[in-house]
């Protein structure tokens, strides 16, 4: 049941500290990853890797697309409902890599089994033991975030996003010509505090203030790059699935190709700072803030995002590939705060099912 929790999806992102320490159980050992079903040189045919995803699982997707090409692998993250126009050809090299939080999403199943029919070899990444995705692929690797109730998915990103981030250091480990961050160590290292850092955000968060502050607004934009860009697109995607409110998120970079132009000082934008290469997300914030909008960093306090904001939204200071993690929570809360004040049925959100099992 919900327990203390008005809500599941509110019971959901407080217990992500448990969630993500079942993640990583077990999977870190001596400075390397270990993964039960994948032993070391298991990916060593592969050549190249294609995700495919859908909503929240195609963000986290992003997050993970991004750690294996830092690894030197080539990857491209796809929208599963847009495979077959989308992907580049597949062979026995590639590795399809469905995420999928039910393992049931029909767009997903769809696109795998389309690369395997094409010679792929498939991988599931679910969080559902004996779900079609598992049982279909060749191999599969559970997230073990715990069963999700509320449509919203809040836990299963976080892990979805960290189990990708192990397989990204198996995958640099095994694929020939690749190679594990510079800093493996003490990003794994970070990994085993990310927990605690999530436990932080919880009992932190000015969120809910800041929601109230920021709810009488005609739009809301969600900004970022890099490993920022798919924090932002989910923080958007959150916001509008279970607020109603009109929501968007964009690359940084983007927003003077076009969105600029509906910037005001109704619009707050949301500007997620990673630690990585946030310097376009800083000058674009800028840009958004010339036009009257008010500014809201997501990032750690000495981040240079923080010094020109309007309002700061805090997450602890750790190794820059699990920055956009927390932010990610901060926004979690954000997006669930707005939605209570309006009343809205956050656990339901109207004309969303939690399985979406029609094409
Ligand atoms: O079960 P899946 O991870 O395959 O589901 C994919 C999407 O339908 C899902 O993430 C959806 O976007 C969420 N409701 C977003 O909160």
């Amino acid at each position: 049941g919900k327990g203390e929790y008005d809500h599941y999806m509110l019971k959901e992102i407080n217990t992500q500290p448990t969630a993500l320490s079942n993640t990583i159980e077990g999977r870190i050992e001596d400075g390397d990853v270990a993964f039960e079903s994948l032993p070391p040189g298991t990916f060593a045919d592969v050549d190249s890797v294609q995700f495919v995803a859908c909503g929240t699982s195609y963000h986290a997707a992003m997050y993970g697309g991004q750690l294996v090409r830092e690894a030197g692998v080539r990857a491209e993250v796809l929208r599963a409902s847009e495979y077959e126009s989308t992907a580049g050809p597949v062979d026995e090299t590639t590795l399809v890599v469905a995420v999928t939080q039910s393992g049931e999403t029909a767009d997903t199943l769809d696109a795998v089994r389309k690369a395997a029919d094409r010679g792929a070899r498939t991988l599931a990444v679910t969080n559902v033991v004996g779900s079609t995705a598992a049982r279909e692929a060749d191999d599969a690797v559970y997230i073990r975030a715990g069963p999700e109730v509320g449509v919203a998915a809040t836990k299963t990103y976080s892990s979805q996003a960290v189990t990708l981030a192990l397989l990204s250091q198996r995958l640099a480990g095994d694929v020939p010509d690749a190679a594990p961050v510079a800093d493996r160590a003490a990003m794994l290292e970070a990994l085993e505090d990310l927990p605690q850092h999530v436990e932080t955000v919880l009992e932190t968060s000015t969120a809910e203030s800041l929601a109230e502050e920021t709810l009488d607004s005609e739009s809301f934009f969600f900004i970022g790059n890099g490993r920022g860009r798919s924090v932002a697109l989910e923080g958007a995607l959150k916001f509008k699935e279970i607020t109603y409110e009109h929501a968007e998120g964009f690359a940084a970079g983007e927003l003077k190709h076009g969105p600029l132009a509906l910037v005001t000082e109704a619009t707050p934008v949301f500007a997620v700072a990673t630690g990585g290469a946030d310097d376009k997300t800083k000058t674009n914030a800028i840009e958004a803030q010339s036009r009257g909008a008010p500014i809201v960093a997501i990032g750690p306090d000495d981040h240079p995002l923080v010094d020109i904001a309007d309002a700061h939204l805090s997450v602890p200071d750790t190794h820059p590939v699990w920055t956009g993690l927390l932010a990610n929570v901060q926004l979690q809360l954000l997006s669930y705060h707005a939605a209570d004040q309006l009343d809205r049925p956050i656990d339901k959100p109207r004309n969303l099912a939690k399985s979406v099992t029609v094409e």
